[in-house]
């Protein structure tokens, strides 16, 4: 102990682990950290209890895992048992040794587990107010249940099955001063989306590998992808990083608002949004680790979450050999790609980023008929080295014509178009997108038939009569025209003979 030069320096229990209870965790991510363990335990069912009782109200987590025997138990309760350095099993969702006690004590003062495994029912408890009034070192972990909760831990014991409980008790970080039931009924919520989206690979399917139950009502998947979903204009195969065995990318664009009923969409949006869910979704073992973020990659400066983007969302798959590489934190709520995947990951996602930002300007139409012919747009835009402009088509159908006809007014015309390119209403279009969450009304969206076939008529009538195009020619022409490829009914009632009677207000 005195060895010249070096001293012992233990950390006091009780200052150690109040600082550990400022990790960041939320009830909901502390208990996702609770159900790796059921899961790394080969549980196939998870049952979440909260119970209200004012300050008295507690939390089980109870698993039919593999249980612990009574020295695993025991090196489960202490902090720095496990050293995050040593190589995991292929399934395993913990690192550090750490999320059992880190995330417990985040949320309460008294973490009690029992659990049924080869040596019999066996429940070890930590108290911080004893840890709190300790003295020297003080790591005072205490054997058995508190007096006030032996109950539980009985009849979980008498139930024989194997398998893990842990009670959190004495919630301070939770019932605070004007906690009321209806908070911790909101709360409930909460964890049950947030546990929906964390762990939905584990709950899909027929025959779920995990059943997950919140005071007895299943948690049921959320998948961020829409997978089946027919309206999604496009997703790409999985492909897989060069040279990073494991790393796997899915990218997928989600359908626009218009594509989907209300409902579907508001399910679709995720507990935060739209916006704040758009991006990579990094799995670690399947288990979500990061709900939707650009991960600090872009061209240059990073890509920040924006309207315009909100349909991206892409599948990044990690496996738990690379945790140090990709920074894993003991929350596992983050993970930084490695510099070697970086620019994979940035073409991949810059591809979908375009493809998303397009389903969302054409109100989830591509500039594309069903047959897959290119649509002449009246608008183009260009992109030059100070950005990007806007620009009247001229071969436009309903512009080509006045050009054609203009005559002694073509340089008004002109003028008139450069005017309304240069005045753009940019700023205004933006605004209004971000504050309505949504693109502004074009393409005669919401307009009567009639107003759509009378415009329709004169650039028919245009075609047919002056230019001396086949009725049959002209229709098919404006089939592709914007808008009027959304309008193929409209079009093909269009008369063989068009009248002059027809011509638009
Ligand atoms: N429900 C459970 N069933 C069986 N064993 C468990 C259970 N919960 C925890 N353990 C055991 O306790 C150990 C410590 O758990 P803890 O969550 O503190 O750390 P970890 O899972 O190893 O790593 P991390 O800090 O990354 O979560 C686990 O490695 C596991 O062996
Ligand atoms: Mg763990």
């Amino acid at each position: 102990m005195n060895k010249s030069g070096v001293r012992h320096a233990p950390p006091r229990a009780g200052a150690m682990v109040e600082a550990l209870r400022g990790l960041g965790y939320s009830t909901a991510t502390a208990l996702a950290d609770i159900i790796d363990n059921s899961i790394a335990a080969r549980a196939s069912i998870v049952d979440l209890r909260f119970v209200w009782a004012g300050k008295f109200s507690h939390v089980e987590i109870q698993d039919n895992g593999d249980g612990m025997s009574a020295a695993q138990l025991d090196c489960a309760m202490r902090l720095g048992e496990k050293n995050p350095l040593h190589q995991r099993s292929e399934n395993d969702l913990g690192r550090f040794g750490l999320g059992l006690k880190t995330a417990s004590f985040s949320q309460c003062r008294r973490l009690t587990v029992a659990t049924l495994g080869t040596d019999g029912l066996q429940c070890l408890r930590w108290d911080l107010d004893v840890l709190a009034a300790g003295e020297g070192d003080g790591w005072h972990l205490l054997e058995g249940a508190d007096g006030s909760s032996a109950a539980i831990v009985d009849s979980f014991g008498g139930h024989g099955v194997r398998g893990t409980l842990v009670l959190w008790e004495v919630l301070d970080r939770v019932v605070t001063d004007s906690f009321r039931e209806q908070d911790y009924l909101d709360l409930i919520d909460r964890v049950d989306n947030h546990l929906a989206m964390v762990f939905h690979r584990f709950l899909e399917g027929t025959r779920p590998r995990l059943t997950l139950k919140i005071n007895g009502k299943r948690v049921l998947p959320w998948d961020p992808f829409l997978s089946g979903q027919p309206a999604k204009p496009w997703h790409s195969p999985a492909a897989s990083a060069p040279g990073m065995p494991g790393v796997e990318v899915e990218c997928h664009v989600l359908p626009h608002k218009d594509r989907l009923t209300p409902k579907e969409y508001e399910a679709a949006q995720g507990p935060d949004g739209w916006t704040a869910q758009q991006g990579f979704y990094v799995y670690r073992n399947q288990r979500l680790l990061v709900a939707g973020s650009w991960l600090g990659l872009g061209q240059g400066r990073g890509w920040t979450k924006d309207e315009a983007h909100k349909l991206a969302r892409i599948r990044l798959d990690i496996p738990n050999s690379a945790d140090a590489e990709w920074k894993i934190d003991i929350r596992k709520s983050t993970a930084r790609p490695p510099v070697e995947v970086r620019a994979w990951l940035v073409r991949l996602a810059e591809e979908t980023r375009i493809r998303a930002r397009r389903a969302f300007a054409h109100r989830g139409q591509a500039p594309r008929t069903r047959n897959g012919e290119e649509v002449v747009q009246a608008w183009q835009s260009e992109k030059f080295i100070g950005g990007v402009r806007y620009r009247i088509d001229p071969d436009h159908p309903a512009v080509r014509a006045v050009l054609d006809e203009a005559n002694a007014l073509l340089p008004q015309v002109k003028a008139m178009l450069r005017v309304l390119e240069e005045t753009v209403p940019v700023q205004r279009i933006w605004l209004d997108t971000a504050e309505n969450h949504e693109t502004p009304r074009t393409s005669f969206a919401g307009e009567a038939p009639d107003e759509v076939t009378s415009v329709l008529n004169v650039m028919y009538r245009n075609m047919v009569v002056r230019k001396g195009m086949s009725p049959v020619l002209a229709r098919s022409r404006l089939l592709v025209t914007e808008p009027f490829q959304n309008y193929p009914e409209l079009v093909a009632a269009l008369p063989d003979s068009p009248t002059e009677k027809d011509q638009a207000k």
